[in-house]
């Protein structure tokens, strides 16, 4: 008799809100096991507890042991790991020539290194699962300049070729990687950044949303993108890899 596959296994970094809660809940429903990770423990757990199946594991994706314990415990207490999604990220809204360098490595030690170090330490579990993949949580920032987010937008751009680079390193491993590039999506993220953005702009208060309402259609949700990286992450996408996914309401498919 064949042995029953078990249910696949997936680690969301920065999943107790937003984009990241949302995709845990778009994965479970599709019959993953899922850990929520995030730097707020508390949250995690939160959040976990209302998803089914899924456990919480805190993480600073900015610590290369915490990264390594949070895969460490995912396979100890599942014994696989199919699919990490590097979601955890940050944002902090200023000119460069207001930017200094503890702010440019805040915004990047989390949007950079914490998808690398994700990829970095995932990958040698899923190829002993024997394979799966790798979708991270890149930026439109990532492929088009975008004033007053320099470290933001670099770090996303850094994501979209690791991104590249690792799919042809890992591919004959058995280990898809791709990201999706999303355009502005209603999160905290960006309602936070939004009063910066306006005295950065000379908009007025809540001058910000019809700005970019007008040029991607509508906000994102955060739903919308879940469903790109169960996309991507499906294991009938095999030839899918390297691959980025641009989903933003066609804003950076227009000059006007
Ligand atoms: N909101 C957007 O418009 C948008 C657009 C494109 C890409 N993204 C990307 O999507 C991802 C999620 O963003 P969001 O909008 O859901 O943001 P959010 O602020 O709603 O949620 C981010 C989560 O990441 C966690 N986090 C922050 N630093 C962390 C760290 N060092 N280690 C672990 N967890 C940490 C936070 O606690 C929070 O739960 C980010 O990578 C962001 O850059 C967002």
């Amino acid at each position: 008799m064949e042995e029953a596959m078990s249910a696949p296994v997936a680690i969301v970094t920065g999943s107790a809100k937003g984009i990241g809660l949302s995709t845990a809940r778009e994965l479970a429903s599709r019959g993953y096991q899922v850990v929520v990770s995030d730097l707020d423990a508390s949250a995690a757990e939160v959040a976990a507890k209302e998803i089914d199946g899924a456990i919480a594991v805190p993480c600073d994706v900015r610590d290369e042991d915490q990264v390594r314990a949070l895969v460490a415990a995912t396979t100890d207490h599942h014994g696989r790991l199919d699919l990490m999604v590097p979601n955890a990220g940050i944002g902090i809204v200023a000119p460069i020539l207001d930017t200094d360098l503890a702010q440019w490595r805040e915004v990047t030690s989390v949007n950079l290194d914490g998808v690398f170090l994700s990829l970095r330490w995932a990958a040698p579990a899923i190829i002993a699962s024997g394979g799966g993949s790798i979708v991270s949580i890149a930026s439109v920032s990532g492929t088009t300049g975008t004033p007053l987010i320099a470290s933001y937008a670099a770090a996303k751009a850094a994501v979209i070729n690791l991104t590249k680079t690792a799919a042809m390193e890992l591919r004959d491993h058995g280990v898809r990687v791709n990201a999706v590039a999303p355009g502005f999506i209603g999160t905290d993220l960006v309602n936070d950044a939004a009063p910066e953005f306006e005295r950065l702009l000379g908009l007025p208060e809540g001058g910000f949303g019809p700005v970019i309402e007008a040029k991607q259609g509508r906000f994102g949700d955060p739903e919308d993108v879940a469903r790109a990286v169960a996309f991507l992450a499906d294991a009938q996408q095999s030839w899918v890899t390297g691959s980025i996914l641009t989903l933003d309401g066609g804003i950076t498919s227009s000059l006007i």
